[in-house]
């Protein structure tokens, strides 16, 4: 990596990639104690997308990074850093980053995991900036990718409702233009360290029979201690960011919230004394995807003409740790890429190398099997989608 002179930072490129399967509601009625009416009123979640067998973080990651490139108009070795935010890599060991890298065919990149949970892909795009301000890279591909739904326990109705699988990336590249204004925030809040956790597979209790006797490599959470916190911080998390960019929250267009459960985002509307149509909401759709879910809905927002040039844009975020983080951005870019992004590359392209000699366990939770048995429903695409209508996208692969 070499040493440029400090540049402004400006969005370029966003893409995103969400398996076809969905799992319902309905679906989960099956499985545990709950109904549709009780997730729908609690969370706002009606379905979400469960990655297939041959599907990873890093595929996923891979198909939506590739997207933001092409949106970008760049071409792949023009990045110089990949940064994927995660709580649910391939492997420990290597970084997901390292195998997206290989994925998309770049070959110059320096390539690196990063872990904040539900913040992550904010933390990403903060260490993205300063990575490009301080000129220590030009092109940086953020990419927010999980498959949560290997990591739930679907005897717990209390959390196997809330998650779904998905990816979303963005690029941020140097720029001679002046910098638009832009506000950063970060935090975290250790006091929350066990409310959302998954206790075995690291160095404190490695992965053993007796840790998976005891269901411990499954994402446990305590509910409402996180609800608590997250309604607590994310308006002043957002309002932090706001204040540093110069701007009122009044003077915000689009507010791309971190996707948890309806209620929290009807929370921050309530506390930032905004209404909910300056909110991007698709929690309906894929329920939480974690570092995922802001950048997905960021492409979705941008794909079907809820955002413009000169638009002011807030992301916020909370989750495990607990963390938080809040952009406030200007857009530039022209939103019309991103059809032409996504429609260039399509998943059977990209392909994550596998080890040789080695045998994987099927990767798939019993209680999933007969959903990803299924057939797939039919895709559109977001190009019959009508500008500014707020519950618009369809499903993509
Ligand atoms: O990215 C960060 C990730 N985490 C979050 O964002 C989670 C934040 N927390 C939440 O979104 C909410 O706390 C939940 C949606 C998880 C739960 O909603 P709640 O309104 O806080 O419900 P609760 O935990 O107070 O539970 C109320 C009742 C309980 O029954 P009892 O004790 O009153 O008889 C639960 O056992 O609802 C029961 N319950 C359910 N019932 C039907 C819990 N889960 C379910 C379910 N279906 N899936």
């Amino acid at each position: 990596m070499t040493i440029a002179s400090p540049r402004s930072v400006r969005l370029t490129g966003w893409g995103r990639y969400a398996p076809a399967q969905a799992l319902t509601n309905a679906d989960l009625e099956r499985m545990v104690d709950t109904n549709d009416e009780w997730i729908v009123s609690r969370t706002g979640i009606r379905e979400r997308r469960v990655a297939a067998a041959h599907e990873t973080s890093a595929s996923m990651g891979a198909v939506a990074g590739l997207r933001a490139i092409r949106t970008a108009g760049i071409d792949v070795d023009d990045i110089d850093l990949i940064i994927v935010a995660t709580l649910s890599p391939d492997y420990w060991m290597p970084s997901t980053a390292s195998l997206v890298k290989e994925a998309i065919g770049n070959t110059r990149a320096a390539a690196f995991d990063l872990a904040a949970a539900c913040s992550g892909f904010v933390y990403g795009y903060a260490t993205a900036s300063a990575y490009i301000a301080a000129g220590l890279a030009t092109n940086v591909l953020v990419i927010g990718s999980e498959l949560l739904t290997r990591f739930l326990d679907y005897s717990d109705r209390s959390t196997c409702i809330l998650f779904g699988d998905g990816a979303g990336a963005v690029v941020l590249s140097a720029s001679d233009e002046p910098t638009s204004p832009v506000g950063i925030e970060l935090t975290t809040d250790p006091q929350g360290a066990y409310m959302i956790w998954l206790p075995a597979g690291g160095s404190k209790a490695p992965s053993s029979l007796e840790t998976i006797t005891r269901g411990q490599h499954k994402i446990r959470m305590e509910g409402k201690e996180t609800y608590r916190f997250a309604t607590r911080t994310l308006a002043s998390t957002g309002l932090a960011a706001v204040g540093k960019a110069g701007w009122t929250q009044d003077d915000v267009d689009l507010i791309i919230p971190h996707q948890a459960n309806i209620r929290i985002i009807e929370a921050v509307a309530k506390g930032l004394d905004l209404p909910m149509d300056r909110f991007f909401v698709n929690v309906d759709r894929y329920g939480n995807t974690s570092a995922a879910s802001v950048p997905i809905a960021l492409a979705e927002a941008v794909n079907s003409g809820r955002v413009k040039q000169g638009d002011k844009l807030v992301f916020i975020a909370f989750g495990a740790g607990f963390t938080s983080g809040a952009v406030a951005l200007e857009w530039t870019a022209d939103p019309a890429r991103g059809l032409i992004g996504e429609a260039a590359v399509s998943p059977d392209d990209v392909t994550v190398r596998q080890p040789v000699d080695w045998d994987s366990v099927d990767p798939i939770p019993p209680a999933l099997a007969e959903v990803l048995a299924r057939p797939l429903p039919g895709h559109l695409d977001l190009s019959d989608v009508a500008p500014g209508e707020p519950e618009h996208a369809h499903p993509v692969r």
